[in-house]
């Protein structure tokens, strides 16, 4: 299996509740690396730019005033398979369907305030990582 990139994002109730660190801890435990992390507070452009593709969906207001209600972490995280391995840790987008032992069964608030964001291609993956870090951010 090929040794791979994928984006994270810590959202903003992961952040408010100091919550950042078991997080990560969590993303490492099952694999994977953090080449690249920074805690950022969004701008409504950011929000609005990254979530665009959910742009016409009834909850992409209440998506966007969330993302930028509080500090976010990005992060790049590395490993084999890592977009696959990422998932597999994150969970179900509503922590309601996910499996025990996933960071949004065990720390997710709702399907909104769902902890974690994470790429759902190798091609998403990249668009994203470009989206927030340039190439010299990023150390493998
Ligand atoms: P994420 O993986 O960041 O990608 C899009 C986000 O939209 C998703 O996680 C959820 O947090 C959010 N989302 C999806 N469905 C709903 C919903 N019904 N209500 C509010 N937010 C939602």
């Amino acid at each position: 299996m090929a040794v791979t990139r994928t984006f994270s994002i810590i959202k903003p109730d992961a952040t408010r509740r100091n919550l950042t660190g078991a997080v990560t801890k969590m993303l490492e435990d099952a694999g994977l690396r953090v080449v690249a992390s920074k805690r950022i507070h969004m701008t409504r452009e950011q929000a609005e730019g990254f979530y665009g593709v959910h742009r016409e969906r009834p909850f992409f207001g209440e998506l966007v005033d969330f993302m930028m209600s509080e500090p976010v972490v990005v992060q790049v995280l590395e490993g084999e398979d890592a977009v696959t391995r990422n998932r597999d840790i994150m969970g179900a987008t509503n922590p309601e369907n996910a499996e025990p032992g996933t960071i949004r069964k065990e720390l997710a608030l709702s399907i909104g305030e769902n902890t974690v964001h994470g790429s759902d291609s190798e091609e998403n993956a990249a668009i994203e990582i470009a989206f927030f870090f340039n190439d010299d951010e990023i150390v493998g």
